[in-house]
């Protein structure tokens, strides 16, 4: 049965590719059309029959307990484990194991998105009959170099893995989503840290697959995380967005129009504006005299003033003065851009560590 398979979340590290926006947000809690990344991996997790989750948590763990709580909001029992120092991917393994006993179990890394969710993937491992001690996922990605990956023999059995190869065997990198039997905790107690000092779980598949076990993959389409580039960010962006449904329910003026698809939260006020979907529009937030452009995801509690912007995402509480154009652009929360007419004319900035600015 589905549900008798337990979930293993990671939403530690420190995020250090995603600056500045970690700088004050855990990276599993960057948003994608407005919704935690890591919400999206627990909605799928629950949707897949899972309902007793561990996560394992680290520094940021104030910010995505508060944001998380009991699991009951998913659906989910949520039991954190604190993991004080980044071991690695095994060593969390290695953690749970007392909490997950010897049951099966997914592992779900929190800054992963699977757009088609993980159902068919847990169901084919709950329902197994071959005996597999461990299922994988894998996508075809442009720049292998960043993740671990995996080379297939002919029949799409798994041969070798391994972990940010400089030349990579493959293009298949191994997504942050893997079924594991409890066979995985001789395999992460076998092993020896990385070259970065890590446990790493690639090293621990490896181990099984050398040691006889059966390790199957499945290669899945609409993958995405964070490659600490901003452009990566506003890919996952899009990636939501392309599927969204409109919903308006804050207010419209009748001088705005809508067109596409459009999602306005509650409170949201779209005042003289034009918005062309696909757009979310955050609780709260107020348009006016605006132009929002496809792929923008704009948070609560913003206000859009006399400006355009498009393809873009605007964490909460940030405010675009008469900005003429901002494009491909990520705002952090309760930032403030805007032209004014004071002089001296100049351009005034008052910008935080790790932030990038690109002036025209
Ligand atoms: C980890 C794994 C890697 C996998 C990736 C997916 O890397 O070690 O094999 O491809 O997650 O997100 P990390 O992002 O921790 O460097």
């Amino acid at each position: 049965m589905a549900n008798s398979i337990k979930g293993l979340v990671l939403a530690g590290g420190t995020g250090s590719r995603l600056r500045p926006i970690t700088h004050t947000s855990a990276k599993q809690l960057v948003p994608l059309a407005n919704k935690p990344i890591l919400f999206y991996g627990l909605e799928s997790l629950a949707r897949a029959g899972v309902s007793q989750v561990a996560m394992i948590v680290g520094d940021t763990r104030e910010e995505v307990m508060e944001a998380v709580g009991d699991g009951s909001q998913f659906g989910l029992k949520v039991t954190y484990i604190h993991q004080p120092k980044p071991l690695g991917l095994a060593h969390c393994v290695l953690m749970a194991e007392e909490v997950l006993g010897d049951s099966d179990f997914i592992m779900y890394l929190g800054d992963n998105f699977i757009r088609d969710g993980v159902r068919e993937f847990v169901d084919t491992f709950a329902h197994r009959t071959d005996g597999t001690n461990a299922q994988i996922l894998l996508a075809k990605v442009p720049d292998p170099h960043r993740f671990g990956v995996a080379t297939l023999d002919e029949e799409g059995h798994v041969v070798s893995l391994v972990e940010k190869p400089e030349v990579p065997p493959s293009d298949l990198a191994l997504v942050g989503v893997y079924l594991f039997d409890s066979q995985i905790y001789k395999a992460v107690k076998s092993i020896e840290p990385s070259a970065r000092g890590e446990l790493e779980i690639t090293d621990a598949i490896q181990w099984l697959i050398t040691n006889g076990m059966k390790v199957r993959s499945h290669i899945v389409d609409g993958y995405w995380k964070d490659l600490g580039e901003p452009e990566a960010l506003l890919e996952g962006n899009r990636l939501v967005l392309e599927s969204i449904e409109s919903t308006i329910a804050g207010e419209v003026d009748s001088s705005s129009r809508l067109e596409g698809r459009v999602v306005i939260e509650s409170g949201a006020k779209v005042i003289r504006s034009k918005i062309r979907g696909p757009v979310i529009i955050g609780k709260g937030t107020v348009i006016k005299d605006s132009f929002i452009g496809p792929f923008t995801s704009i948070a609560a509690g913003c206000t859009i003033d006399s400006s355009e912007v498009e393809h873009s995402i605007i964490l909460d509480g940030s405010k675009i003065n008469n900005i003429d154009r901002l494009e491909g652009s990520i705002i952090g929360k309760s930032v403030a851009v805007a032209k004014t007419e004071r002089r001296p004319f100049a351009t005034r900035l008052v910008v935080g560590d790790h932030s990038r600015i690109d002036l025209v």
